[in-house]
């Protein structure tokens, strides 16, 4: 971006939560017909059918007689699902609370007191935006964001919002809990893979996470938008809170989208196409999307653990062998901000160009 800071993005900017007062949504989130979501206005009809998707209790995960049975939950749940919802994981309710309440207070303050913060480069350790890229995108998502670099929280805090004057105390103690759950969940993980609970451990410690919150106002014409387009994460796992429902998986074997339900307390956890790789495509990434509703506001803070910047990382040799071929090349997180910074993530994943076709 060129000019002063902010100057050249206020005539175009246009936040989703300037706009939920609307009585409809303006033309350019409108999305075509066939990718509209099956939505109903009201919020307690969305989830008429209970859900089958899985939710893992860690506490007997600390317990060496009960280890192996969670183990074997969480291969399952990656196998069939790439997702999973994590109780009992440690992170307490009064700390998910606060860094919730921290987030809000951001996402409403005036907007001259974020313009500073928005840019379309990719690249940026902290940006502000709408949508995905309100400069690129052809149809517009009802999100507005806030994304930062976090590990190492000495290097990267400085840098982060000072308004709220809480934002920087909160989201530093939340974003080094999930620091420190990402590391259990991927030892567990591995281990279901028959891989070495500790592969990769400096990489993982050293590795990027970048904290990604969504804010979803009220939307006046749900049925017509999407708060954010199917898509995949791309690092190793995502660790995700939300204030209440609208996230949705699809599950590939019968084509269909499922709504997650919300638990109270509750963290969400999606596979990324790292792991997809990782694992040499025993586990997939999981696609999901963002619905909207017209009664209440949502938000999400997403926690997604990468390996560093420019470290590559291909299958695990373990996991390579005749019967299972080589499947994808390396690639880095870096090359993965390239991909998005030039192509529209709605005609090409990134984890199908690194797909090796073996005969
Ligand atoms: C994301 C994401 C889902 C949500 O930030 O990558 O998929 O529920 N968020 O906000
Ligand atoms: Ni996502």
């Amino acid at each position: 971006m060129t000019g002063v800071p902010g100057s050249s993005t206020a005539a175009s900017f246009t936040t989703a939560m300037s706009l939920k007062k609307m009585a409809k949504v303006p033309e350019r989130f409108v999305l075509p017909p066939s990718h509209r979501p099956l939505i109903y206005k009201h919020l307690h009809n969305y989830h008429s059918t209970t859900s089958s998707l899985p939710v893992i209790d860690l506490v007997p995960i600390h317990d060496p007689s009960l280890r192996s049975r969670v183990i074997e939950d969480i291969c399952n749940a990656c196998k069939e699902f790439g997702f999973f919802q994590v109780i009992n994981h440690g992170v307490s309710p009064s700390l998910m609370k606060d860094v919730v309440q921290a987030c809000l207070e951001f996402f409403n303050l005036p907007i001259e007191e974020k313009l500073h913060l928005v840019s379309e480069d990719v690249n940026k350790p902290v940006r502000y935006g709408t949508s995905l890229n309100h400069v690129k995108d052809t149809i517009h998502f009802w999100r507005d964001f806030l994304k930062h670099y976090s590990n190492p929280l000495s290097k990267w805090i400085h840098s982060w919002p000072s308004n709220p004057p809480s934002y920087k105390e909160k989201m530093g103690y939340y974003a080094k809990a999930m620091h420190l759950l990402h590391i259990e969940l991927l030892e567990a993980i591995f281990e279901s893979l028959g891989l070495d609970p500790k592969y990769m451990r400096r990489e993982i410690e050293d590795g990027s996470q970048v904290m990604a919150v969504n804010c979803y106002p009220a939307c006046p014409e749900p049925e017509k938008a999407l708060g954010m387009p199917p898509h995949s994460d791309y690092g190793c796992i995502t660790i995700l809170l939300q204030t209440c429902e609208g996230l949705e998986v699809k599950l590939d074997k019968e084509d269909k989208w499922v709504p997650v339900p919300m638990i109270e307390g509750a963290l969400l956890v999606h596979l990324g196409d790292h792991m997809e790789i990782l694992s040499n495509g025993v586990y997939k990434s999981v696609v999901h999307r963002v619905v909207v509703n017209a009664e209440m506001e949502r938000l999400s803070i997403a926690s997604l653990h990468s390996l560093a910047l420019e470290k590559y990382i291909g299958p695990a040799a373990e996991l390579v062998n005749e019967q299972n071929p080589k499947a994808y090349k390396e690639s880095s997180f870096k090359d993965f901000l390239d991909h998005i910074g030039k192509n529209d993530i709605m005609q090409q994943r990134f984890i199908d160009t690194l797909k090796i076709d073996n005969p």
